[in-house]
């Protein structure tokens, strides 16, 4: 039975620290802001908003929420950003994504300042991540290093298989794991013979958005799994991209859905936030 990697205990420690330095920056004058612009009524969105609010309120760092109407244009939705961009107070800028249809994300990403950008989408940051010098690091990629890191699970020379090949996930993964000296193999929907590759996988990505997709046929004894998915079964209820139940049984170790992935990618925002606030005040991280 594999051992369970509970993102609620590693993102407390990675939230005691972030609050320990918002601290000190407060004593030392500097407040930490995030700007968090949701666009329309997706629920889904609603709720990793209020989460992230609420994390924010948890560690100290000031948040603001800009919430316009599902029908806002272009045009209104880059000039709050270009105000934002150039108020002093406002150390990092986050847009929820998916976006209404009318709205261009990626015109949205590169609008973002890439010194606020604490979701390190734009591509000057993604660009950064891929050379391996980077200050804002890709929020869920850097949680489940986190994760690894917190139970000493080893990467080099490990095979790591990522399946999804998101710009958010998929590709930032790879290249982390690929930094911590992993043989990385990236899948997708039209890789042939995917549970072949999967089966060989050390460790194990699912980032998919598929609820149940990877069943226990598809993982190697032992293999670490790391489930993206954040899906809703035929019941309604929450559940990841990997079976659980029968895939922990042949795991060594595994994230659930809740508790999992979740709250290490908020973890990783208010660590940017923070690396923003002190880059913009001249302070040392
Ligand atoms: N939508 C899904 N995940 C994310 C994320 O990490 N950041 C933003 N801005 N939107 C998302």
């Amino acid at each position: 039975m594999a051992k369970i990697i509970d993102g609620k205990l590693v993102s407390q420690s990675v939230r005691d620290d972030v609050a320990l330095q918002v601290k000190e920056l407060n004593e030392k004058g500097v407040s930490v802001e995030l700007a968090v612009i949701i666009v329309g009524n997706n629920p889904a969105s609603r709720t990793y908003v209020n989460n992230k609010k609420k994390a924010c309120e948890a560690t100290g760092i000031v948040s603001v929420e800009y919430a316009l109407p599902e029908e806002t244009t272009m045009t209104e939705l880059l000039a709050l950003i270009e105000k934002l961009n150039n108020d002093n107070k406002t150390n990092g800028i986050l847009c929820q994504l998916p976006l209404p249809k009318q709205l261009d994300e990626k015109m949205v990403i590169a609008a973002i300042s890439p010194e606020k950008d604490v979701d390190a989408f734009h591509a000057i940051n993604t660009g950064h991540i891929m050379i391996g010098d980077y200050s804002f690091l890709p929020c869920t990629p850097a949680g489940i290093m986190e994760m690894l890191k917190y139970y000493n699970i080893e990467i080099e020379g490990k095979n790591c298989v990522v399946i999804g090949r998101s710009n958010i996930v998929g590709k930032p993964m790879a290249m982390l794991l690929l930094q911590k000296n992993g043989t990385v193999t990236i899948c997708h929907s039209k890789t042939k013979n995917l549970a072949e590759i999967t089966r060989k996988a050390d460790i194990l990505v699912a980032a998919v958005g598929k609820a149940y997709f990877v069943t226990a046929d598809m993982v190697k004894d032992g293999a670490v799994v790391i489930d993206v998915g954040m899906n809703r079964n035929a019941e309604g209820k929450l559940c990841g991209d990997v079976d659980f139940d029968e895939v922990s049984k042949k795991a060594s170790y595994i994230t659930p859905v809740p508790g999992g992935v979740g709250p290490m990618t908020i973890a990783t925002l208010l660590k940017n936030t923070v690396t923003a606030a002190k880059q913009q005040n001249g302070i040392e991280s």
